[in-house]
């Protein structure tokens, strides 16, 4: 069985479309809108194509309509877009949106599997990083294979005693100086992440489409090409 594990596609179509891989299974750990303009194609491949999928908090934020006060970098971005966000999705995009399960368990061939976007203490907005320590103290009674997680935007592969966790990177939004689309498959418990080009100047155009203040794409732009990290690619 090949489980295709998305996250954190954040409205990037160009991204999202760029994936072309095979799968049985398609699991998506939350974040499908925000930061980008394209939230219907995402959100429409999302209902067509997932198996398995689990409410972020920026899916939270934008079915409940919770409002994005500008703060940083990723806040401003996020507020900017959420205009448009209102303009385009339809009741049907909200109210699935809206019905995300926060956590999801299941069996999948001979593995057992948690999927959340955050972590199993707090699903939709704890960030842990890459620290063995901090996951074990956060998987008291998560008795499964894998922790399939996303929300930091950066690839993970932790072993811990009997559980594997496993954030296959951002699909949308790479945060780990890769600007390339991020994602993971895992294939009878072996799993490979794997990372794709796509047409990053398609996701800005969408941006000048839906009307976005040049300063919020200007800005859009060097996150989405410098993977999230400016400093590294002298953005
Ligand atoms: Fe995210």
């Amino acid at each position: 069985m090949k489980i295709l594990l998305l996250a954190d596609i954040h409205a990037n179509w160009a991204a999202l479309s760029a994936i072309d891989e095979s799968f049985d299974v398609c699991l998506f750990t939350g974040d499908a809108v925000d930061y980008a303009t394209d939230p219907v194609p995402c959100i429409e491949w999302l209902q067509k194509n997932a198996t398995h999928w689990v409410r972020g908090n920026h899916d939270h934020s934008v079915a409940h309509r919770v409002t994005v006060r500008p703060g940083g970098t990723f806040r401003k971005m996020a507020a900017a877009m959420r205009a448009h966000h209102f303009d385009v999705l339809g009741d049907g995009h909200l109210t699935w949106l809206a019905q995300m399960p926060v956590t999801q368990y299941l069996s999948l061939g001979a593995h057992s599997f948690l999927m959340v976007h955050g972590t199993p203490r707090d699903p939709m907005d704890e960030y842990v990083a890459n620290v063995k320590d901090e996951w074990a103290a956060r998987l008291d009674h998560v008795d499964v294979d894998f922790v399939c997680v996303g929300h930091t935007h950066v690839p993970m592969d932790l072993q811990l005693d009997n559980t594997r966790v496993i954030n296959p990177g951002s699909v949308g939004q790479p945060r780990d100086g890769d600007a390339r689309a991020s994602y993971a498959v895992i294939e009878d418990g072996v799993v490979e992440f794997k990372r794709v080009e796509y047409d990053i100047d398609q996701a800005i155009d969408s941006m000048h489409r839906a009307g976005i203040e040049d300063s919020v794409i200007r800005q859009a732009s060097i996150v989405l090409r410098s993977g999230g990290n400016p400093t590294a690619h002298g953005l």
